[in-house]
């Protein structure tokens, strides 16, 4: 049975000072997770290291919001795998609809990074999903797959174990409106089938697909009771300890 796993994507928010509030304000309510529940937050870079020390006697695993295709080099502003695996993280979102629309990210950036994050021991969170008016054209579906194959070209069916999807309607970030729960189940099948052509029903079977856009604490429950969605990527809720909590504990027992 896949885990269902609720990440926090806490954008450009939070100083040092505020994370640590943050984090601290999280722990108590955060520290009897049910056994099939997996927590991430992704603070800023420069909250990572005290983030990650913060974490260390609790259950809460630690992500960043992005990193460099390269190693290391003259590549000013940009913060590698081995910067991140140093500052405690686990975890790192890939190609945000944010770094695709503001920075230009394309899927071929993004499947570069994702490769670079799988060969040195970071899980990636790689976000797909399409704008208003590909929903509207009726074509969700493709614009979807297109990502999903480019995103994940070259990739292992073994790495892709490692691999957690999130299916974020760029419609639905951050403007307070939700995909219905059937909306996103339907878009969330369908990128588990076409996981399954890509690989195997295995890879698919066990691949985390969590939705984001406008989660909050009374609509993540009736989200999470959805067959194929394995979980939440949050942006504002998460920014309150006691809403990323509820949200957190509306994941069902499975
Ligand atoms: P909101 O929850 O603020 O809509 O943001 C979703 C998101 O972009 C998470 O990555």
């Amino acid at each position: 049975m896949r885990r269902t796993v609720i990440a926090g994507n806490w954008k450009m928010y939070k100083t040092i000072e505020e994370s640590i509030e943050l984090i601290n304000g999280l722990k108590p309510l955060t520290s009897n997770l049910k056994p099939n529940v997996d927590v991430i937050v992704c603070p800023p870079f420069t909250s990572l290291a005290i983030a990650s020390s913060l974490l260390k006697d609790s259950s809460i695993k630690l992500g960043a919001q992005n990193m460099s295709e390269h190693d290391e080099g003259a590549y000013t502003g940009e913060v590698s795998w081995k910067m991140l695996k140093s500052a405690g993280c686990e975890y790192v979102i890939l190609g945000h609809s944010e770094r695709r629309q503001y920075f230009g990210e394309t899927n071929e950036l993004i499947n570069l990074k994702a490769k670079k994050g799988l060969a040195n021991g970071l899980k990636p969170i790689i976000c797909v999903g399409e704008k208003l008016e590909e929903r509207e054209a009726g074509v969700t579906e493709q614009i979807v797959s297109a990502q999903i194959k480019g995103v994940l070209s070259g990739i292992s069916s073994d790495d892709m174990k490692k691999v957690i999807i999130a299916y974020e309607p760029v419609w639905a970030i951050g403007t307070g409106k939700t995909a219905t729960p059937l909306q996103a189940q339907q878009v969330h099948m369908h990128i588990r089938k076409l996981v399954g052509q890509l690989y195997s029903w295995n890879v698919a079977e066990g691949l985390v697909i969590q939705y984001g856009g406008s989660v909050k604490p009374d609509n993540a429950a009736e989200l999470l009771a959805q067959d194929d969605i394995d979980g939440a990527l949050v942006g504002g809720a998460c920014l309150k300890a006691d809403s990323f909590s509820s949200i957190i504990g509306s994941a069902p027992a499975r």
